[in-house]
């Protein structure tokens, strides 16, 4: 007898002995999971699959898909919309919301994702992900669902999660009660909880950051990396190491592991746009899981989940990860 627990075993133990989840809600997080097992087949599969390259179109922010944006994309619909847990999905890869088709049951949940996350890591056998994102329909919102029930701010969140296939596909999960990892045995087929109350160290030595766009930066992401490229010379006093994988899950995976902050700020690039990372299903669950784990999220300003949204596909300068590390940047900004 092994005295491993599953994810199903898991959910069921919030569900009903932490009374954390309402049933539909774990029908809906045991979609997802199973929904980005397959995901990750796919990624296994590789040129084997004929699941690399470019799929010759675009998404609706202008980003030239991969085969595997689209798979992710397709596969997360199917799983979800037949089970009467969704009223709703949005996706990184659709322009606007998809609604359960009226021939299934409607659910009280609204469902956001990032199908494939680090698209250019495809092809170069690198670390990619699935973000998601749940929220409750709001009350009274009737029977349709309309693109404004989406834009709930994250601390409206009820679960958010990632999977991440790189050596090993792993499921980060949470749904307020703390942050819970589960690694994927092939051969059972299901995610075990492999670890728990997760806590990403206050102090830190690691950043990520794309250090290509450094002269397009603000001056206080300027000056927290400037001080910390001085190390043990600097104002700083200890020397610093440098991470950019180039997949916010990756990035991301590893300060819940080990610690870090992770930036991806507003640049000059595109002065208007305040940033390159999707407020919705990227930085808010990202961001949740950060807070749930002991660690900050800002956005140089303001704490990202208590941000507004006006638009489904709005984007936002991202600084989590180490919570005095992610404290000094934003007294930066705020000095
Ligand atoms: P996506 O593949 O979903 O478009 O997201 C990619 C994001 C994020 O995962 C990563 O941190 C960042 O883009 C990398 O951007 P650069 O290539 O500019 O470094
Ligand atoms: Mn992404
Ligand atoms: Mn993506």
């Amino acid at each position: 007898m092994s005295n491993h627990i599953s994810l199903s075993r898991y959910l069921v133990e919030e569900q009903r002995v932490a009374g954390k989840i309402p049933a539909q809600l774990r029908l809906l997080l045991e979609v997802v999971a199973r929904a980005c097992k397959g995901i990750s087949h796919a990624v296994n599969k590789g040129a084997l699959g004929g699941v690399l390259g470019t799929a010759g179109s675009e998404n609706v922010q202008g980003e030239v898909q991969k085969k595997l944006d689209i798979i992710a994309n397709e596969v997360l619909i199917e799983a979800n919309e037949w089970g009467g847990h969704l009223a709703a999905m949005a996706s990184e890869e659709m322009d606007s919301i998809y609604l359960v088709p009226n021939r299934y049951p409607q659910g009280e949940y609204l469902l956001l994702f990032d199908p494939l996350d680090g698209s250019s890591n495809i092809d170069v056998n690198v670390s990619i992900g699935t973000i998601f994102s749940v929220l409750k329909k709001p009350e009274g919102s009737g029977g349709g669902v309309q693109e404004s029930d989406f834009l709930q701010a994250g601390a409206q969140q009820v679960a958010a999660g990632y999977c991440v296939y790189g050596p090993q596909t792993t499921l980060v999960l949470t749904v307020g009660d703390g942050v819970a990892m589960f690694t994927l045995d092939r051969e059972q087929g299901s995610f075990v909880l492999t670890q728990e109350k997760v806590q990403i160290p206050a102090d830190t030595k690691e950043f990520a950051i794309n250090m290509s766009n450094m002269r397009h930066w603000d001056e206080p992401v300027k000056r927290y990396i400037d001080e910390c490229l001085q190390g043990k010379d600097g104002p700083r006093g200890k020397d610093f190491n440098m991470r950019w994988i180039a997949s916010m899950v990756a990035d991301v995976h590893r300060i819940l592991t080990r610690g870090g902050v992770f930036m991806y700020p507003w640049d000059k690039r595109e002065p208007n746009k305040p940033g390159k990372l999707r407020l919705m299903y990227e930085a808010n669950p990202m961001s949740w899981l950060v807070e749930q784990a002991g660690g900050a999220a800002t956005n140089g300003k303001e704490r990202i989940l208590n941000i507004q949204p006006t638009q489904l596909h709005e984007r936002v300068s991202v600084i989590l990860g180490s919570k005095n590390e992610v404290d000094r940047v934003t007294s930066y900004h705020l000095s």
